[in-house]
């Protein structure tokens, strides 16, 4: 089976992480700048390590200039979702790398990108912090996302080796009084303890990734009783190290230990994935069919960052699958 034609929800894409190679180059090359190097000999992303992955997705993302360039990375971005199937997109924007989170420039950004529309699939923005760009930088991405009408969350995404959640809390609480849904990365370069201190500490309802849990059997009871919903981006995790191959990978032990799951594909053009195809390989590993991928999508959008309406909209298309 190919899994295309079914409807999904995709809850964790970075918008910037979802620029095709060739997106890229084009744009270097628009604006009369060397492309940045990110690309192996096959013309696709290549970097080394975590480390190095977060280096050459700033230096890819650093290319991007302009409200014109970032609408249309976002009008090529939800048509492919969309081609993908996708029925309900959550995607990350980070101002810190948009216009390097000045104010101004990151308004009139937002205003391009939130004009973008495609048809057949509704769309929740989620400003993100970048976590190694320290609290303080964090604290004023939360009140630019505050002061951002249209903003469904905030998140953070980054390198989760940097800081403790703690020196997160004040950006956090700041979001929380403003509305906005939260969601956090964690557990992925981190084990157990940082997923328990971001709960802890930052209270999200959601975690992006969260699979390094299954090193703690009494934090996945935690997230099972609690019912906190994680984004898991298997392609993503195998791509960056974080496991060998999709038989290792703990998606479907959290799933039977009742962990509410929600799957992604995260940065798709760097881990050569999209949604489909990590359909098609958790079908291929788990012997996973269409009842199993339906229930991840209903908890998707029973956890989107939405409004009820949007939500029973959700929810009609994923029950025409
Ligand atoms: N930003 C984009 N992709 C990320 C990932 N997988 N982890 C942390 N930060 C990111
Ligand atoms: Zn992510």
């Amino acid at each position: 089976m190919t899994w295309e034609g079914f409807p999904k929800v995709e809850l964790h894409l970075h918008l910037e992480g979802a620029a095709p190679p060739a997106f890229i180059r084009a744009e270097a090359a628009r604006r009369g700048v060397p492309p940045p190097p990110v690309f192996g000999a096959d013309g696709g992303y290549r970097w080394q390590g975590f480390g190095g992955f977060l280096a050459a997705y700033e230096a890819a993302c650093a290319v991007l200039s302009g409200p014109d360039a970032y609408a249309r990375l976002a009008a090529a971005v939800l048509a492919d979702r969309a081609a993908d199937g996708v029925v309900h997109a959550e995607i990350f924007i980070a101002p810190q790398l948009i216009a390097g989170g000045d104010p101004v420039a990151f308004a009139e950004h937002w205003a391009a990108i939130r004009s973008v529309s495609c048809p057949g699939i509704s769309i929740a923005w989620i400003a993100i912090a970048v976590r190694h760009l320290g609290p303080q930088g964090a604290l004023e991405t939360a009140r630019l996302a505050a002061a951002s009408a249209g903003l469904a969350g905030f998140g953070m995404a980054g390198d989760e080796r940097f800081g403790h959640p703690a020196d997160f809390a004040p950006a956090f609480d700041l979001a929380r009084e403003a509305g906005l849904a939260l969601t956090v990365h964690a557990g992925e370069f981190g084990g157990p303890d940082s997923v328990a201190a971001a709960l802890d500490h930052l209270r999200p309802a959601r975690i992006g990734h969260g699979v390094r849990a299954i090193e703690s059997p009494a934090l996945v009871a935690r997230l099972a009783a609690e019912g906190i919903v994680l984004e898991v981006c298997p392609g993503s995790n195998i791509a960056l190290g974080l496991y060998p191959d999709w038989a290792a990978h703990p998606v479907a032990a959290l799933d039977r230990a009742g962990v509410r799951i929600t799957l992604s594909t995260d940065d798709p053009p760097w881990f050569a994935t999209r949604l489909s195809l990590e359909y098609a390989a958790l079908a291929r590993t788990h012997g996973w069919g269409p009842e199993d991928f339906r229930r991840f999508n209903r908890t998707a959008a029973a956890a989107a960052f939405c409004d009820a309406a949007t939500r029973a909209g959700i929810l009609a298309r994923l029950e025409g699958a």
